[in-house]
């Protein structure tokens, strides 16, 4: 697709099926790469949860629930199992911030998110669908544990990603005299 259709046409992509090839992932990781980031400190790594890597993504989900809430019902966490099955695969953001003494964390932050953004515009830019989720067990320590983040990391989102299934929604599009001002 080209860039400038692409970057006017994302949406969200909340059915997924089929596979994601992995020169896919492969560009995907080089467009998080293309992330400014202020010192070069890459302050992002990722993870990709495939096949039945996605049950086990979903069995470390419940223990998360029960670590935080231990009197969840059982459908509840068994409609939390299935989530991983929602797509082929998910890559897990994770933001990796270090001490710098001119880039703050918020900086690093910036940079991680713009990351994992930067890989669904590439998966949409090849036909591709993704959608951003997180959830508060994004910011469950359980998870991140088990998801082997160190102390300073944090999770930014869950990208689901694959094949588009369904129709998608036209993107809603708000006049830019509404979100641009000049100043003074
Ligand atoms: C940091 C972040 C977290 C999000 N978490 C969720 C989520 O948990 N569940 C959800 O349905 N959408 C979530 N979204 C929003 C969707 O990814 C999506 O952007 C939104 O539904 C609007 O759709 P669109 O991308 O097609 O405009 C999140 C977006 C961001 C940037």
């Amino acid at each position: 697709m080209e860039a400038v259709e692409a970057l006017l046409s994302r949406v969200s992509s909340p059915r997924l099926t089929g596979s994601v090839p992995a020169s896919l992932l492969a560009d995907m990781v080089q467009a998080a790469q293309r992330a400014p980031d202020h010192a070069q400190l890459a302050p992002y790594r990722f993870l990709a949860i495939t096949a039945e890597g996605r049950s086990a993504f979903g069995e470390l989900m419940v223990a998360a629930r029960l670590a935080a809430a231990p009197d969840t019902d059982s459908a509840t966490l068994d409609k939390l199992r299935l989530k991983p099955l929602r797509a082929p695969m998910i890559i897990v953001g994770i933001a990796s911030p270090t001490a710098h003494p001119k880039v703050p964390e918020i900086e690093q932050l910036l940079t991680a998110g713009i990351a994992l953004q930067n890989m669904s515009s590439m998966a949409w830019a090849k036909g591709f669908g993704a959608i951003w989720r997180t959830g508060d067990l994004a910011y469950n320590q359980h998870l991140q544990a088990g998801l082997g983040l160190a102390d300073h990391e944090q999770i930014t989102g869950f990208l689901y990603l694959g094949e588009i299934e369904g129709r998608l929604k036209t993107p809603s599009q708000s006049s830019p005299v509404e979100l641009l001002a000049h100043w003074p």
